[in-house]
């Protein structure tokens, strides 16, 4: 293993990330683990070379301060202790060290090795995902987004063939959005693809269907569905692949912390279909992801990609979603963000999308008297997506895209911008 690793045990402290931040800053690897792992498990983590019990506002859960394994404190590896004077680590310190004493714990002190890079961290998942899967077959949904494009690279680099991507349609992808995934993952990855065009089945069960609570449960029950018929067809499948990060760990809810937000993996799966996880980017932060993607050769425009929520433009076509109107939010997206490249504001907003509500309005075409569909820019910036400001795009820019949308989308004759921020509007419309 190429990297050396300082462990973090996290016993209620808000400030794990910042920790661990701190620390891979300074060029060495560090992992964030539960508060009562055992010294064995400890031991067989990879390179470790320091610990640091980091403890903070949430030790106490259910009325009892949280401690480590008692064996922790005389493991062998060098320990400190982040929290408040009570702790029985002979290195304390009430708040987090500065660079200089961080600096020299992990150096003077473990006598770790700044060998933290991308580089680095590919070469070790690669070697520790062959030795988790040795010469079984692991299974991933593909959509394209970020995490599960970065860890499909992963998994092709480390195992080749043996990885089978699912990749389903479900016909609320941005325009070119699945055939790019075919293009980078089947012809330039020679990757194992089962790409399935689940289009007709998604718009069926989707029509007449308004209210956005009940599009959204159809998509994502739909999407399992889809995937589980997949998973079926395909033998001997040990493994199933995910792009799960560290972020998504802490939404969850950790043992000390609480739950933010479930995050949407596969929990869905019946009990019949048992696959034991393959999770090689559950210790990266979102900036970290986008440049093992660079380093794996992923194209930039997949990897620095603006978020995009599962059910797609599904909920960007407002109410019943009718074909007419997926494509004319389709097209009119496409134009939005080639104007948006053209000046430079893809690397400036955060997120940036077309919306079309289910109405028509009253226009003039040919100089007759047509009525067409409305179409909505939303352009907004954000750090969590808790909270969003507009972005204020310069009116040259937006009449450009409105003179575009107008000609070359017939059947919307109307654009506006969305001026509103989160709170009280969500970024997204439904
Ligand atoms: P709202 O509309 O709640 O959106 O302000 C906040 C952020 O979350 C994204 N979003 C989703 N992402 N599945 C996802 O993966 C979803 O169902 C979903 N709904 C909203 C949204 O695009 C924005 O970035």
């Amino acid at each position: 293993m190429k990297q050396d690793m300082i462990v973090i045990l996290d016993l209620g402290s808000t400030e794990n990330t910042v920790v661990a931040r701190q620390i891979r800053d300074m060029g060495v690897y560090s992992e964030i683990h539960p508060h009562d792992i055992t010294v064995d498990e400890l031991k067989a983590l990879n390179n470790v070379k320091g610990v640091i019990l980091n403890g903070g506002e949430n030790r106490v859960v259910d009325g009892v301060a949280v401690d480590v394994m008692p064996e922790i404190y005389d493991c062998g590896f060098p320990v400190i202790s982040i929290d408040h004077p009570t702790s029985k680590c002979e290195t304390k310190y009430d708040s987090l060290p500065d660079d200089a004493t961080m600096k020299a714990f992990l150096f003077d002190v473990c006598k770790a090795e700044a060998n933290w890079n991308m580089k680095n961290f590919v070469e070790d998942q690669v070697e520790l995902i062959r030795r988790q899967v040795g010469d079984k077959k692991v299974l991933l949904a593909l959509s394209g987004g970020v995490d599960s494009s970065v860890v499909a690279a992963l998994l092709i680099k480390a195992i080749g063939k043996q990885l089978v991507c699912v990749h389903v349609n479900h016909g609320l992808m941005r325009k070119n959005e699945s055939e790019s995934v075919v293009e980078v993952f089947r012809n330039q990855l020679n990757a194992n693809l089962v790409y399935v065009d689940a289009t007709d089945r998604f718009l069926g069960k989707l029509e007449n269907v308004a209210d956005p609570e009940q599009k959204r449960k159809i998509i994502g029950a739909e999407f399992i569905r889809v995937f589980e018929e997949e998973a079926r067809k395909l033998e001997g499948i040990d493994f199933l692949g995910q792009g799960t990060i560290y972020p998504d760990i802490i939404e969850s809810g950790t043992k000390t912390a609480k739950v933010v937000k479930s995050h949407h993996n596969v929990g869905g799966l019946p009990e019949d279909l048992q696959f034991e996880l393959v999770e090689p980017l559950l210790q990266l932060f979102k900036d970290e992801v986008r440049a093992c993607g660079i380093e794996l050769g992923l194209p930039a425009e997949m990897v620095y990609r603006q978020p995009f929520p599962g059910p797609g433009l599904g909920v960007r076509c407002l109410g019943a979603i009718t074909r007419d109107r997926l494509e004319a939010l389709r097209e009119s997206d496409a134009i939005l963000r080639e104007e948006f490249a053209k000046a430079g504001l893809d690397k400036k907003v955060w997120q940036y999308f077309t919306v079309v509500p289910d109405f028509k309005a009253v226009g003039v075409r040919n100089h007759e008297r047509s009525m067409g569909y409305m179409c909505v820019i939303r352009a907004v910036n954000t750090i969590d997506a808790m909270t969003a400001t507009i972005e204020r795009i310069d009116y040259d820019i937006l009449e450009k895209i409105a003179d575009r949308i107008t000609a070359e989308v017939p059947s919307i004759n109307r654009v506006v911008y969305e001026i509103t921020k989160k709170p009280v509007a969500t970024i997204e419309f439904e």
